[in-house]
């Protein structure tokens, strides 16, 4: 950051918390201020502002989060780190609705807490006004070429309104993430968002779970159900895959949206609902159109807006900006320090073609974070299947090749366990044990070779059970 050390704050009236971050961020090379009390840090704010703020949920006179709502109500921008004993997740979403940055549970470990504030500061303020907003459920969307640049452009065009709205583009585009953003911005971001995947489910039971059904309506229906429809009243309902949509069920789907009504399955009462209805398809819907495999008249009510997400291949300078990104993520979650490209790594995936679209740029950046031995992610450490030269070196390769196998295999029997659960524990266990090895057991020398802190390595023996 331009030469000058960060300016961190940091208040707590807990007075070990204060000297135990001011030691550890002093080391670092940032300059320190304590506060014993939001008042303090008033006074203070009135003469001076840091580059990150820690503080404290719980305080004598105000606390954490109203001092955070103060100092975004002042006008305030930087990033805010909030602590607090036990990770409670009403303050923390409190937290994040107030504008916080990050949340860092107490007890804390100081390597990660110094990252935390590192890339706080790097990140810079979270854009909030201190109302409610429940932005962070929506991932970050990032674009800045023109193509994207068009596509928020209609999103904020829209924020207003409720409007039927059908996204097209290819697999792994961001359709799901544009349509999560549209009803965020709209009228409708305190109602449901209800989402639903029309392949994802045995076409038998989807006007079931549309519609819902009444009890006895058919064999095993057992019990009164409420469909997406009824779910999604007064919100936004996103139909995804809406080309592979069965005739019968097109033609219902269109006297709901034509009519405002439906009827329960079995049921012979009609139900009203007021719901806003986001399409999506990777198909070239007109297409279907012709083939006559899609209604042309509900193809006309879904595309009153049309938006198009473009393929990565055609908005290359956004590669790096996406990559840094993910990496970053990736790093966090694997809470190590993020790699970087070389210029040459980089340039080499800005030039592949991306066939899965941002979707296989998420995934190829956290398996780059796990594969690649360095700090540095280079040329060799790209795998063929993302363009890389095949000619990658034999130890690694051979390694990454029967983890892709094993992973094949994994989603194969369908246990339905994401593979990071049972992978990250496991790539750990094993990278630890074999570095305690080779460090004949010294934690400091093993947590120097694994590349953490040895807090970290101390955190992770226990919650693995090595120790
Ligand atoms: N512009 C973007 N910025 C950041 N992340 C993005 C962007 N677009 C997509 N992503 C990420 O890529 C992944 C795929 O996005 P999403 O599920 O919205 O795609 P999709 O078009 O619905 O894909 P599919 O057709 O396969 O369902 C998600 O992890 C999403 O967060
Ligand atoms: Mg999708």
């Amino acid at each position: 950051m331009n030469g000058r050390p960060l300016a961190i704050w940091v208040v707590d009236d807990d007075a070990s918390v204060r000297w135990v971050l001011d030691r550890a961020l002093t080391n670092e090379g940032m300059e320190t201020r304590t506060f014993e009390s939001a008042d303090q840090l008033f006074d203070a704010l009135r003469k001076d502002r840091p580059d990150v703020l820690i503080s404290d949920v719980k305080m004598p006179g105000m606390d954490g989060l109203e001092a955070l709502g103060k100092i975004t109500a002042d006008g305030h921008a930087f990033p805010i780190i909030i602590i607090t004993a036990h990770a409670d997740l009403d303050s923390a979403v409190a937290a994040y609705r107030g504008g916080a940055f990050e949340y860092l549970p107490k007890p804390f470990d100081v390597d990660e807490a110094v990252a935390l504030v590192r890339r706080a500061a790097r990140v810079g303020p979270r854009r909030s006004g201190g109302q409610v907003e429940a932005e962070r459920a929506v991932p970050t969307m990032l674009g800045r070429a023109p193509a994207m640049q068009e596509v928020f452009r209609t999103i904020g065009r829209l924020a207003r309104s409720s409007m039927t709205v059908l996204i097209t583009g290819e697999s792994g585009t961001g359709k799901e993430l544009v349509a999560r953003a549209l009803h965020e911005h709209s009228p409708r971001a305190q109602k449901p968002f209800i989402a639903l995947n029309t392949t994802a489910i045995a076409a038998e039971l989807l006007e079931s779970e549309l519609f819902g059904h009444e009890r006895g309506a058919f064999t095993g229906a057992d019990s009164r159900r409420i469909g997406r429809f009824e779910q999604a009243d007064g919100g936004t309902l996103f139909l995804d895959e809406i080309g592979d949509m069965s005739p019968a069920l097109q033609t219902r789907l269109l006297r709901v949206l034509a009519e405002g009504e439906f009827y329960r399955v079995g049921g012979q009462m009609p139900i009203r609902v007021d719901v806003r209805v986001i399409a999506a398809t990777n198909q070239d819907l007109a297409e279907a159109v012709k083939d006559g495999r899609f209604r042309e008249d509900l193809f006309h009510r879904l595309n009153v807006i049309h938006i198009e997400t473009p393929p990565l291949r055609e908005r290359r300078e956004d590669i790096p900006l996406l990559m840094d990104h993910y990496l970053r993520e990736a790093a966090r979650e694997l809470r190590i320090e993020p790699k970087r490209l070389t210029p040459d790594a980089q340039a080499q995936l800005v030039a592949f073609d991306w066939p899965g679209n941002v979707r296989q740029l998420v995934n190829a950046c956290r398996r780059l974070t796990v594969t690649a031995p360095g700090a540095e992610i280079r040329p060799e450490d790209i795998p063929a299947d993302l363009g890389g030269r095949s000619g990658v070196r034999a130890g690694t390769s051979d390694w990454s090749l029967r983890l892709s196998r094993w992973a094949e295999g994994a989603l194969q029997d369908g246990t339905g366990k994401p593979l990071l659960e049972t992978a990250l524990p496991e790539f750990e266990k094993v990278l630890i044990t074999t570095a305690l090895a080779h460090a004949r057991g010294h934690r400091q020398d093993a947590a120097r070779l694994l590349g953490w802190g040895r807090n970290t390595l101390a955190r992770k023996i226990r919650e693995h059970r090595l120790d």
